[in-house]
Order: C-alpha cells, then structure tokens, then sequence
C-alpha cells in the first residue's frame, strides 16, 4: 500500500478524510508536506483526546467552583511569616545542592507569547532595561551567579543544567539566540533543549482543522506537555544519568524569577515535598492567576479561566480574598516525582478546552478568518500532576521580591506588560542598593543591578555604601564593564 492510500485508510476510519479533500489540486511539494503532516499526528490518539474533552466544552463552571475550598494560609509556608535564621537554613540546603550538582532548572518556554504580540520566543523579549537585556539573558546570568555563590561558599559547583522547553515555533529561533550570545557564559554541555508536542485544532463537531489545503491547524499541547516531552525526548534519563535529584521548573515569562532559589528549594526539601508551588497573594479578583485550593479533598490549581467571577470575588470576614493563594507557575519537583507521574500518570493528566478563533480554510480552499470562536485547542497544564503528590509543599513568596508576569503588549494604564516589568525591577533593584547603604535623590530613578554581580540583594556593600545617585543606575560585573571597554575600543 502507498504512504496515501494507508494515510486515507487510517483518515477514513476516524473520520477525517476532509484533510484529504484538495489532494488533487495539491503540486508534489504540497502533497509531501501534507502526507509528512498528518503522519505526525498521532489520528487515533487524537481524536480519542477530542471525545474526551468535548464533553467539558460546555460543562458548567459552577460545578468546580462548588467543589473548590481554601486552603487555610497556616497550612504553607511563607518568606514574610519566617524568622532570618530560618529561611537561611533553607537557603543553605538549597545551595549545598547546587553545589552537588543535584538540582536542574526546567524552563518553560514553548508559549506562543500570543498576547504580548511577537512573533519570535518571548524569552528573546528586550523589555527595554538600561543593559537590553533579555529574558533568557538574566535568567542564565542568575544560573552563572548561584553556580558563582556555590562555588564560594562550597568551594566547588559540580553544575545546575538548563534543561529548556520549546515548541516547534521557537525551538530553533531559540537555539541560534543562545548561540550567538554565547549562551551567556553557561557551559553549553549544561544546556538541553528539548521540544514539546503540538496537538491539532478541533471543530466543536470533532474534525481537525485545516490551516490551509495541505497544512493541518496544530498548537502546542500546553505546558502540562512536558511530561510526554521529558519521557519521549529521553529528557527524563539525561536527569537521572546527571544525578539530577531536585528540579525548579518556572515560566520564561517572570521578569523576576529567582531561577534554581536555594530557599525555595531548601524549603521542599526540608518539608521531604515530592512537588512543590510557589504563590503569591492575588492583587485583585480578576487577575489572571491560577489558586491554589482544594478540590474533592486533594490540592489543585484551578485556573482563572475556569472559574466564575463571582468565585474570584469572594472574601472572608475580614475582606480578604478567599481564593488568594495565586500561582505563579513556578514549581519544585522530585526526580522520582517525575518519574512516577511520567511512568505512571502521563495518561490520566487532565485534558483543558479553549473555544477559539481557528484560521482555517473553507470548502472551497480559501483562507477564513472567523470573527467567532469556530474551534477547539486543546491543552496540558504543568500543575495538574498536584492530585499524586503524597506531600505538596506550598510557598508562599513577596511579589514586590519574586514575581512580575510579561503577558501583554504595552497600553496606557495597561497591566502585566513591558513597562510594568521594567518598573517593578526598577523598584526591586532600588531597594537592594538602599539596604546595601546606597541612597537616591528621587524615588523614581531607573536602577538596574547585573544578575552577575547578585542574585538577590548580597554583596553590594561594597559597590553603593555611601554613595548617592541621582541618575540612571546601571551596576554591572567587572566581565561586563570590560566587554563594554573592548566594544567601544
Ligand atoms: C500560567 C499558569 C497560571 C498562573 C500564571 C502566572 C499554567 C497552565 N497556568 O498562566 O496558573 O497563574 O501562569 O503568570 O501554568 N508554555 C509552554 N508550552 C505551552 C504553553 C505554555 O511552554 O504549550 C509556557 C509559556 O511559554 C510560559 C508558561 O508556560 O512560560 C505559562 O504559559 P502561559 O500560557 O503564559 O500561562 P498563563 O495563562 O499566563
């Protein structure tokens, strides 16, 4: 039988032969890169995944929202809430790890940075500080610095591996981008890329959509496709072959992210957590956080999206939030942990729907732009593996300290975008100096400190005590200060 004709066999039997339909009006090259399309997409397993979720496409909210209960803020852990001594203490576990080589960072970074608006890896995104920086750029500095930090307290670092998560859209843009910056000064064998899978756009009544004649309408499977992406990239075994026993795993998109943070993982560690989330206090009702609440007696995360506003409004007595314990998509885990749900639970990970605008192409093969959702995408999510955790280990951090989300493009008054990013690192950075015994004549002066020079506040004593600044603040390492002298010479 020929590739076509098993293909049409296979499309046949699941109902899908619409994606076949142009196949005479297709030139070789068209017709070579359907037929290689459609062979990477698994049909059967697809379109059982559809059944499967269509069910929830016009499931009522409420219902979840019924079953959802607090979880009581005794209950996690919290930076402001402990003593110095003791998140040192966590701190120190935390770095004595690195030092052994036993922690890796995961990242996330196979979004499509959709509502920020570009079209190249948010990861690559300048969001304009005085350095140009980007978000790769200081997260593999803030790795250098911890890796720096271990060597000095430990005398040794035996390496914190990057271990990174792309999709098709942004796994070779983001490849030549480290390699052209030299990835950051990281050594390269520590780096590991890995790429996600993409699932196919649904119609609501079950056909995959098709992008245009001999393209099929395909997405990222969501950020819960790591787990099928660290097994059959063989991720998982590079982890355990390393030694790796500890994993932080965080979104590309928090301008403040404390990469790898000792405390944090010290804190897990200590607790004996097989998974771990940090959270953040939720500013106000709608903003676009996942809680942290129990459902059906087990922790979960449930997103924003699938709640009803009159859930997110709710208070307590003291007109707090209910629902307060925002996720930041930022998490600990086990290797084992991994390994069991990898193993384990891969195929039990709940299936997400979203209705939305699908490009797509009619029946005439002309392209459509709907003006009303016309499908389904459907998605992974990274934190829905909490239900087989035996201990989750809950964090609750400073925002001011940890957490300031790139998701849109800059509006006047606008939220989570370039500018917000900029001030709220501007702030932060401003506070390290002035602890560190620097002062500023305005309280609005751009300050940003080099991740090589400190992680989280230390060591700056002795670039700032003393001394006043009036004017843009740039702090950078001696290895930058004299990058910058080569280039002007
Ligand atoms: C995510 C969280 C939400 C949290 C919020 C905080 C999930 C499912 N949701 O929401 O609970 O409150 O961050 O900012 O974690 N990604 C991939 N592959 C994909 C999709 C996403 O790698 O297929 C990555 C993105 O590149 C990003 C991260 O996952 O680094 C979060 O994805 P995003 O779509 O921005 O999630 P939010 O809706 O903001």
């Amino acid at each position: 039988m020929s590739n076509f004709e098993s293909v049409s066999t296979v499309l046949k039997t699941y109902d899908q032969q619409h994606i076949i339909q142009f196949w005479d009006k297709l030139d070789d090259n068209e017709r070579e890169q359907l037929l290689e399309d459609i062979q990477n997409v698994n049909i059967p397993e697809v379109v059982d995944m559809f059944k499967k979720t269509i069910k929830d496409i016009n499931a009522d909210k409420q219902k979840l929202d019924d079953k959802m209960k607090s979880i009581p803020s005794e209950l996690y852990g919290s930076v402001s809430r402990s003593p110095t001594e003791l998140l040192n203490s966590y701190k120190e576990i935390g770095l004595q790890n690195i030092s052994k080589g036993k922690v890796g960072v995961l990242l996330m970074a196979g979004g499509q940075g959709t509502r920020l608006g570009v079209s190249y890896p948010k990861g690559m995104y300048d969001i304009g500080l005085p350095s140009h920086k980007s978000l790769y750029r200081i997260q593999g500095e803030r790795i250098r610095r911890l890796i720096n930090l271990a060597q000095q307290k430990y005398g040794s670092c035996k390496g914190l591996p990057w271990f990174i998560m792309t999709s098709e859209h942004t796994m070779e843009p983001t490849r030549e981008y480290f390699a052209k910056y030299n990835h950051f000064g990281l050594n390269e064998k520590d780096i590991i890329f890995f790429e996600q899978y993409m699932l196919p756009a649904f119609t609501f009544d079950g056909k995959i959509i098709m992008e245009s004649t001999h393209k099929i309408s395909k997405s990222p499977d969501g950020n819960g496709g790591i787990y099928k992406a660290l097994r059959d990239r063989n991720i998982l075994n590079e982890i355990k072959k390393r030694d790796v026993m500890y994993l932080h795993a965080h979104s590309v998109d928090n301008i403040l992210v404390k990469v790898a943070d000792p405390t944090f993982i010290g804190y897990c560690i200590s607790k004996s957590a097989d998974c771990g989330a940090k959270v953040v206090k939720k500013a106000y009702p709608s903003e676009p956080l996942g809680v942290i609440c129990e459902v059906d007696g087990k922790f979960q995360v449930v997103e924003y999206s699938e709640i009803t506003e009159s859930t997110s409004e709710k208070q307590n007595s003291d007109g707090s939030l209910t629902y307060s314990a925002g996720n930041i998509c930022n998490h600990f885990f086990t290797t084992n942990f991994l390994n069991d749900v990898i193993n384990k639970y891969s195929n039990k990970l709940k299936l997400h729907v979203a209705k939305k605008k699908i490009l797509c192409v009619d029946s005439e093969g002309n392209d459509c732009k709907p003006e009303k959702p016309n499908g389904i995408k459907i998605e992974k999510f990274i934190f829905d593996v909490f239900e087989f955790s035996n201990r989750l280990a809950v964090w609750e951090v400073n925002r001011d300290e940890e957490f300031s989300a790139l998701k849109n493009g800059d509006t006047p008054g606008g939220k989570d975008n370039p500018s917000t990013s900029r001030l709220d690192v501007f702030k932060l950075h401003r506070k390290f100096i002035e602890k560190a015994g620097g002062k500023f004549i305005r309280d609005n002066i751009e300050c940003e400190i080099s991740p090589l020079l400190s992680y989280e506040g230390e060591d700056l004593e002795r670039f700032v005590k003393g001394k006043m600044y009036d004017t843009v603040l740039e702090l950078k390492s001696d290895e930058e200060i004299s990058l910058n002298n080569c280039n002007k010479n």
